[in-house]
This record gives C-alpha cells, structure tokens and sequence, in this order.
C-alpha cells in the first residue's frame, strides 16, 4: 500500500471512530483542514518539477477524494443513527388504550327547569331571568309585605351588606316572587303603547295586553336539613290580564303537572293557605293514583289570586287587572320525578349520585 493510499485508509478508520458529528468534524481538520495532512502533502509539492506536480497533484487527488467520499459517508451514517435513535425514543404505543373523554350530562334539576320551561312555553308563557341579588322592595315590599310585617319572618333570609344608591337594603332573594314586579315593570314598558291605548279606552273594545311570564332560578333561605337546601330553585309563574281567574290557575296548573310526571291520572287539591301577595292564597297538593307515592298527597307550589296592592306596584289598575301566581319548587319536583328522598344530594356534585341522570 502506497504512502496516498495508507493515510486514506487512516482517515477513513479516524473518521469510524467518531460517535458523534462533533468528533467526525474534529477528525476531519487532521486531513482536509487548513493544516491537514492533504494540505501539507499539496504544499510539499512546491520543489517538484512541472511533470513531477502533474503526476503527484493527480495522486493526492486520488487520495483526497477518496478522504472526502469516507467523510460523506460517515456524515450520512450518523445523521441516520442519530435519526433512528430519535425515533426509538418517541415512539408511541398505538395499542395503548386512549384517554376517554367521559361524558357530560345534565344535571337532574336542569333537566326539570327544563322541562318547566318548554311546557310553559308551549303554554304562551315567556321566560324570564333576574337578579339573585334584589333589593328589599322586591324581594317585600313590593309583594305587599311591608318593614316589620311579621309575614317576613316566613322567610329566613340572606340579608347582604350593601345599600343600593337609595339607601335601601339588598338581600339574596328568597323567593322567585320578586320577578312578578320587575317583569310587569319591563313588559308594561316594552308594550307602552299597548298599555296606554287599553287605559284610555273607555269603550271597553281594546283589550290590555296580559303578562305571561314564568320565572326559574335560584333562591337562597338560612336553611338545611333533608329537604331544605340554602341554595335551591324555585319556579314563579304569572299571568294578568282582563279576566284571568282561580279557573284558569287550576287548568294551567294540572295540565302543567299531568305533562311534568306524564300521569294522566295525577289530581290536584288547591289546600287553603295565606301569602301576603295572593288574596285568596292556597297551597297546590298534587296525588298519584299509583305507583310508590300512590295516595298521599304532596305539595308542590304556592299560589293564589295576585294581590290589589301587588298589581298597583306593578303600575296597573287592579279594577281591570287581575290574575293568577304561583311559585313551585323544581328541586321538589326532580325529587318526586326521580324517587330521590334527599334533596341535598342534589347539590354534593358527587358523580355517582349525578351520573345515575344520564
Ligand atoms: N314565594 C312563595 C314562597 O317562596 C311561593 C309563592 C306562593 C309564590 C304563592 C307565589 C304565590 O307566586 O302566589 O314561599
């Protein structure tokens, strides 16, 4: 093996002992750098003749490009190992089972506002939504129950440490009743024109337009046991108009629970009762004829003829307006629904309890 041949071969086993891209570059500078072994051989050819350079420059090219052709491979060697390494290391496991995204739901009580909504709707109810935070005057007075009436203490309430601009105390409202006033306010204002036109009619041709509204949402009582929550839901309904009656109450109302349970054999028993916002006020008893409950009579809302005073806060003359609310519990009624006997299960947010809702 000649002197060209012994130093390619030497290059090409320096450049298989580098492990990585760093050394190889470093091997390389030995033979191809500025002061490699090659350059040195190139400059060593200066005292050479003519004839001389041409045989000996064409050698050293010989060596150099087998030098240089070691080096590509070994480049490409590497990249292909480092490569390789890299995708062994990310492998993925495309047989390992995937995170499941576990499904949602909605939950029992949803379900049954729900339901309240969509079978008032399809009775021409609208649907309204206010504030949990009222003022006194909504949440009191306004329903005719005025400061220090002993009717306030029925109510064990949230009172909040804040005074509106007016200095009047706001509270979390304990009943959903609130929302018969300030709907009337907001639909008497929509319908302004409406409302004027039937008060300055004396020829008793235009009709008043009526207020037909239910209000969900939810409620807030210093109170907890198995069937009181602090937090709970409550569902007011109303209608006023020109001649709406204790009549139309007992239609709309059965008709609403025979949907709710889909019992055509559920009755109703409007039980005596009194409220400072209803005069005559009664409670509504509701009785399955079968099934685990079959005979016993369960309450589920209050309700009774809208108040002369109330319908007066409302803006509206209570000699042409006259109507009908009433304020059920759909906590209560998911939990006659379902055959859930404590309502606090409702609101642990325990996912076994919740899941059985799916
Ligand atoms: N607000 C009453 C309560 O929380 C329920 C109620 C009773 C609402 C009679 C009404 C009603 O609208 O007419 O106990």
């Amino acid at each position: 093996m000649n002197e060209l041949d012994s130093l390619a071969a030497t290059a090409r086993a320096a450049f298989a002992e580098a492990r990585t891209p760093a050394e190889l570059e470093n091997a390389k500078a030995q033979f191809l750098g500025k002061s490699g072994r090659i350059t040195e051989l190139m400059k060593g050819m200066a005292a050479l003749s003519v004839e001389e350079k041409k045989s000996r420059g064409a050698a050293i090219n010989v060596a150099k490009q087998a030098i240089e052709s070691a080096l590509t491979d070994r480049r490409q060697q590497l990249a292909d190992e480092e490569l390789s390494q890299q995708l062994r290391a990310e492998a993925l496991d495309v047989s390992l089972p995937g995170r499941r995204r576990i499904p949602g739901g909605l939950h029992p009580v949803s379900r049954t506002l729900e339901r309240i909504e969509e079978i008032f709707s399809s009775m021409g109810f609208d649907v309204a939504d206010g504030p949990e935070i009222e003022s006194d005057w909504h949440s009191f007075t306004s329903l005719n129950n005025p400061p220090n009436h002993p009717a306030r203490s029925m109510q064990d309430t949230f009172y909040v440490d804040l005074n509106g601009d007016d200095g009047i105390p706001y509270n979390l409202r304990p009943h959903t009743s609130p929302m018969q006033v300030r709907y009337a306010h907001q639909h008497i204002k929509k319908y302004a024109a409406e409302f004027a036109a039937a008060a300055a009619d004396t020829t008793g041709t235009v009709k008043a337009p009526e207020i037909r509204v239910i209000a969900p949402g939810r409620t807030y009582r210093v109170d907890s046991d198995a069937t009181h929550s602090p937090m709970f839901h409550q569902c007011e309904g109303l209608w006023l108009g020109e001649n709406v009656s204790f009549k139309d109450l007992k239609v709309v109302f059965t008709d609403f629970c025979r949907t709710f349970f889909e019992r055509d054999d559920l009755v109703l028993r409007f039980r005596p009762s009194f409220f400072p916002f209803t005069e005559p006020s009664a409670e509504i008893d509701i009785q399955f004829a079968s099934g685990p409950l079959a005979g016993r009579w369960l309450e589920v809302s209050g309700s009774g003829q809208v108040h002369p005073n109330v319908v007066r806060n409302m803006g509206l003359d209570p000699e042409r307006y006259i109507g009908f609310a009433f304020g059920m519990g759909p906590d209560r009624l998911t939990m006659l629904r379902y055959g859930v006997n404590d309502l606090r299960l409702f609101f642990d947010g325990d996912l076994r309890f919740l899941s059985q809702f799916q």
